[in-house]
């Protein structure tokens, strides 16, 4: 699993090898982020916060529709390339495995967004995660999680042998059929669609 310093080292070419990505772990990758936006209503008049922002290729289209970015990541480099897309957002450079940095838990927001970043805490630590989120959210917001995900535990499973050495064990990827009932505790409702082999998007709302 890369460090910070591994992704501030991927930041500048990062947008390429997404684009030229095939096959695992980034198929369907637009068509993935394109879920995510159908499901931003009127963008124009919303706060946003992205977690593992990355470049900001999920969020920039969210920003040139109006919408108010904050982002967060820990690669000061990755948070570079996306202020130079997003110059008025705001970025916050911390580490989301020791939670969000302080000033984020005093705002609001109308959807939490994220993109292929939150396989890096176990199931446990998400769902510890995304509990602190309920008190950042407003009211009719939704927390939108996107990340390579799978519907029952045989897709994973398929996938795994399909991509073989590639498979990477070092991440954690959610499988809906356990992990929306882990998600009871937290007391959101779900939704979990998948949009390719490996790439799903769950949607959650009080
Ligand atoms: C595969 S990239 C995804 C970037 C972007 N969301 C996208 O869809 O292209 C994962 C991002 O998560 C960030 N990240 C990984 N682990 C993190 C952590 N523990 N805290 C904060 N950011 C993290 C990385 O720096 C990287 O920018």
């Amino acid at each position: 699993m890369l460090d910070n310093k591994g992704f501030d080292q991927w930041a500048g070419k990062y947008d390429d090898d997404i684009a030229k990505a095939k096959g695992y772990p980034f198929e369907g990758y637009y068509q993935v982020l394109a879920y995510v936006h159908s499901k931003v209503e009127k963008p124009q008049d919303k706060k946003v916060l992205d977690i593992g922002i990355g470049t900001g290729l999920l969020t920039e289209e969210l920003y040139k529709k109006g919408a108010t970015i904050y982002g967060v990541d820990f690669s000061p480099k990755m948070i570079e390339e996306a202020s130079t897309k997003m110059p008025n957002g705001k970025f916050y450079c911390c580490d989301i495995t020791q939670g969000l940095c302080s000033e984020l838990m005093e705002m609001k927001f109308n959807y939490i967004v994220s993109s292929y970043a939150l396989h890096h805490l176990t199931d446990e630590e998400k769902i510890e995660f995304i509990n602190r989120l309920k008190e950042l959210i407003l009211p009719g917001g939704k927390i939108i999680l996107a990340d390579v995900a799978f519907e029952k535990f045989i897709d994973r499973e398929n996938c795994q042998k399909e991509v073989g050495e590639e498979w990477d064990s070092d991440e954690y990827y959610i499988v809906a059929e356990s992990f929306i009932d882990m998600l009871k505790e937290t007391g959101f409702k779900s939704r979990y669609t998948q949009i390719s082999i490996c790439g799903g998007v769950l949607e959650l709302w009080v």
